[in-house]
């Protein structure tokens, strides 16, 4: 099924298919990167848990209609997706403040953001990913308008999906990041993966970090925590 690699990034390796056309193997890895790749670490097992949840989660929002590059797990630390060509926009949602908007514009964490925020950044690694406008975002990504708009409200569905499977869990979405991709036909379609690497999950009672922060700030065992999403999230299905 999987040929030649086509990209490697710091979470998974994106490989061409044999025989389906307009498909794409993603391979999880368990290594874990932080600060754009400034502190890394390997964790025997990571892959496999980011798949099945981000398998889990795709599964889930197909179900409620809204349109994704998922296909099917294929195995313990891969699956299979339609090929799009990836917007280089990091689309981030924000319920509560956590992480770099405490520091960037000094807001107390946990102030609830209600409506919730959207951030565009731009998925450049050399440039750090920095944070910018709906304008810039139109001349780097080659968007128009009307697909910023369609970004954002689609952004905006998935937060209260989102919000809707995490609470089914006791976990509360404090803000995650998402990666849109263009199919041929020109649609906008949800691609990458939604696994605690990419968003910050805490239980609901103890408000205990069940994602990458853990990792961030060494304050907990990065395996521990996953498995902890994988395991409710799977007893609740
Ligand atoms: P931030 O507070 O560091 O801006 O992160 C916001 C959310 O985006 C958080 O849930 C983690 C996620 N994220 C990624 O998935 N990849 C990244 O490169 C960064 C910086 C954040
Ligand atoms: N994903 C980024 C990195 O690998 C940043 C982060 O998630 O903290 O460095």
């Amino acid at each position: 099924m999987k040929a030649n690699l086509l990209y490697e990034g710091k979470g998974k390796k994106v490989f061409m298919t044999e025989n389906r056309r307009g498909t794409l193997v993603l391979s999880y890895k368990d290594e874990a990167t932080a600060f754009n790749g400034k502190k890394k670490a390997n964790f025997t097992g990571k892959g496999r848990l980011n798949n099945e949840i981000s398998a889990h989660i795709f599964s889930r929002l197909q179900k409620q209609e809204i349109e994704t590059h998922f296909i099917k797990k294929l195995n313990e630390t891969e699956q299979l997706v339609h090929q799009t060509e990836i917007i280089p926009l990091e689309v981030v949602i924000r319920n509560m403040a956590a992480g770099s908007i405490t520091k960037r514009l000094g807001m107390r964490e946990q102030t609830v953001f209600q409506p919730p925020l959207v951030e565009f950044y731009y998925k450049n690694d050399q440039l750090g990913d920095p944070l910018i406008n709906d304008d810039h975002a139109r001349l780097l990504c080659h968007i128009s308008d009307s697909e910023i708009a369609e970004i954002k409200e689609k952004a905006l569905q998935i937060n209260q999906q989102l919000i809707h499977i995490f609470a089914g869990i006791d976990v509360k979405l404090v803000d995650f990041k998402l990666e849109f991709g263009r199919l041929p036909d020109g649609s906008i379609i949800l691609a990458d993966e939604i696994s605690p690497d990419t968003c910050r999950l805490w239980d609901r009672h103890t408000n205990k970090n069940l994602d990458k922060d853990v990792f961030r700030q060494g304050t907990g065992d990065l395996l521990e925590v996953y498995q902890e999403i994988y395991q409710r999230l799977e007893a609740r299905s």
